[in-house]
């Protein structure tokens, strides 16, 4: 933890108007002392409808849960993010468009915006679309898949995103849990040149027999030839081509839910997250303005998918709400090779860029090509998000990227957040690469041992939230129950984030990674359990086991252990079977890495499957397997150990 400071001071951009240390410190403590002066005056960045008269209203006691920020207060999300830009914005862009081929990109200004929303808002209302009912969105990274979140919002219907690259299996089973109406679909997805089918997904998960709650199913064209569709679909072209281009918003209580958002966990199936409208929406508006320090007219570019909490939030309704300039890019950051981010930087005179440490990992692996051909002049400031930045990485992002100019802002924060939780403020926090520096305002971090204990000063321990926020997760659909259990049991009333962290001398946060069941590949959040039971379902797989490894792209890869039905021979095509089972039954970023066959797995007398032995043997640590004189039959280690595919 002696780690390198970058002080802001050095800096050549000179961020005016940010907050000092000492500003920032003062602020800090009134948003923890004063939670109802300090957020009943931030609630005002939005417009309400009817204004809220309580603020803060929340307790964390794990049989009765119950988090209401602004509780009587009524708003409209859309007309947040649109209307009240228009009498000074209407002209402005909000959406700047890139398509995955270069060359190929759109305009969208906050007008244009607001008719597109209004009249896909209307053509869902002729499908019989209500408030409260919900609406699955899987679509590429086209401005029509914010139209959709933002129609749906204009409505108070609650849409839930899934992400493209979901399998239809994984899209039946979102339908199924959220009880959806609607789909809201395109064609294809074009990625790095090749277009994949969405529609088809769409199609293969509602003939799954347990699918019947979808009634429609919208397409939007992204270029294939249009054939004809079935009776229960409809093009979103002629679904809105007789639609007026105003909608009134929908008046919408502050604790509406606004989405359902699925994320993996330690055990069973994905929980859909529920954010509501007014805390939702402040804390995205207000973590979006201060950690970047956005200023209007600036253009701002999250890479991320919308398919994601970070879309959601940092692609769409923060910047929105803040009447910002918006990039949504369709395309991979390698296609058609690593100059393209630099490209874009240039071609739309890009301010502020804010990707995950695993894109700039692949960047880096073709050395200096992703800085070759670009100038970044325009840039003035980086951030990271979804897993910690390895040193390296950060240097070559600073220096490559940056051209040694911007501040990187590191922020910590999951889907149950909402919003950016333990981050640096641009052009007020000093930084040391690979720490995601102090909490933000109203955030109340703690580190706590194994019992629950709280750790004082320089420590390592499990990370804990201990007061609500505007813009946490309220609840897991359709089991509030599990949401208390999940987050709320493991320690007295704190919200416990699964994630461990260390406090150095300066207060200074450095998350270490999930101390649960929970893997982070590419960014990408997956249970193990959510794997296991997928390889379970393999009709030659008797018993599986996934653990995480070091991965020098992925951040952490899936090494998978198998126990095969007897009499199974083993193949390298059964093993590709089994790959690629995993592939179309969950998705492709569920993919096996590593797929080690093995007779048995080491359990402890009592059969629970030993994962530290497991972990340890996939990372190539075997010389530091620890006690294992529990386990039933001590020969299966040395049979996996001999068989290991990292070496
Ligand atoms: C998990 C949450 C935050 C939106 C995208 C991911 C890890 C996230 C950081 C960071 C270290 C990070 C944590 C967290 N994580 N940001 N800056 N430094 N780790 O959201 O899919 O809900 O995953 O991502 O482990 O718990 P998510």
């Amino acid at each position: 933890m002696t780690a390198s400071l970058y002080p802001v001071a050095d800096f050549e951009y000179k961020h005016d108007n940010a907050l000092s240390m000492e500003e920032y410190k003062v602020l800090y403590q009134s948003s923890i002392n004063h939670p109802n002066e300090f957020w009943g005056e931030q609630g005002l960045r939005l417009d309400w409808m009817k204004p809220y008269t309580k603020v803060k209203n929340t307790s964390f006691k794990k049989d009765n849960v119950s988090v209401k920020w602004f509780e009587d207060g009524t708003l409209n999300v859309s007309s947040n993010c649109i209307d009240r830009h228009l009498p000074t914005r209407a002209k402005d862009t909000a959406i700047i468009w890139e398509g995955d081929s270069p060359g190929v990109d759109k305009r969208v200004s906050y007008q244009e915006l607001h008719d597109e929303v209004c009249k896909l808002a209307n053509g869902l209302k002729k499908l019989g679309v209500k408030k409260g009912d919900r609406v699955i969105i899987y679509m590429p990274m086209v401005p029509q898949a914010a139209y959709a979140m933002l129609a749906c919002a204009r409505i108070g219907a609650v849409h839930s995103v899934v992400f493209a690259g979901f399998s239809p299996n994984a899209i039946a089973d979102r339908i199924i849990d959220c009880g959806a109406s609607v789909v809201i679909t395109a064609d294809v997805n074009k990625r790095g040149g090749k277009p994949l089918p969405l529609k088809e997904n769409v199609e293969e998960a509602l003939e799954r027999e347990d699918v019947n709650c979808i009634q429609h199913t919208v397409v939007f064209n992204n270029g294939a030839p249009i054939n004809p569709l079935a009776n229960t679909q409809v093009w979103w072209h002629d679904l809105v081509s007789n639609c007026a281009m105003t909608c009134e918003p929908e008046e919408m209580n502050a604790e509406d839910p606004l989405f359902v958002l699925y994320t993996s966990g330690s055990t069973g199936k994905p929980k859909g997250l529920v954010h509501t409208s007014g805390g939702y929406l402040v804390w995205a508006s207000m973590t979006h303005e201060k950690i970047f320090n956005y200023k209007p007219g600036e253009v701002y570019w999250c890479a991320a998918d919308v398919g994601w909490i970070t879309g959601h939030t940092y692609i769409v309704y923060g910047p929105l709400a803040n009447g910002a300039t918006t990039v949504m890019f369709e395309g991979v950051p390698t296609y058609p090779d690593e100059r393209r981010i630099g490209q874009i930087i240039d071609k739309h005179q890009i301010s502020i860029l804010y990707t995950a440490p695993t894109a700039i990992r692949a960047l880096m692996c073709k050395g200096d090509l992703a800085a070759q051909d670009s100038t970044r002049d325009s840039l003035r400031l980086l951030g990271t998000v979804g897993e910690p930045i390895n040193p390296e990485a950060w240097q070559w992002y600073y220096e490559k990227v940056g051209e040694k100019k911007c501040q990187i802002v590191d922020t910590w924060w999951q889907t149950e957040t909402g919003g950016a939780m333990i981050t640096p403020l641009a052009g007020t926090t000093d930084l040391k690469p690979g720490s995601a520096t102090l909490p933000f305002f109203g955030v109340q971090p703690a580190l706590v041992d194994s019992d629950g204990n709280e750790l004082e000063g320089e420590a390592e321990g499990n990370l804990i939230i201990k007061d609500s926020w505007p813009g946490q997760a309220r609840s897991i659909h359709g089991d509030h129950e599990r949401y208390g259990q999940t987050y709320f049991s493991a320690y007295d009333n704190v919200y416990f984030t699964g994630d461990g962290c260390k406090r150095d001398a300066d207060g200074y946060y450095w998350i270490t990674g999930r101390v649960d069941d929970v893997l982070n590949v590419s960014g990408h959040r997956l249970g193990t359990a959510e794997i296991e039971s997928s390889l379970v379902a393999h009709e030659k797989v008797a018993e599986a086991a996934v653990v995480g490894y070091p991965h020098d792209i992925k951040g952490q890869g899936i090494y998978v252990y198998l126990t095969p039905i007897s009499g199974t021979e083993i193949t390298p095509e059964l093993t590709k079977s089994v790959r690629d089972w995993v592939r179309h039954d969950l998705s492709p970023i569920a993919t096996p890495d590593m797929i080690q066959w093995s007779p048995g797995l080491p359990k402890t007398r009592s059969g629970k499957i030993m994962r530290r032995i497991l972990r340890k043997v996939a990372a190539n640590e075997h010389d530091q397997l620890g006690d294992i004189s529990t386990l039933a039959d001590p020969s299966v280690v040395d049979n996996i150990i001999e068989n290991r595919l990292n070496k």
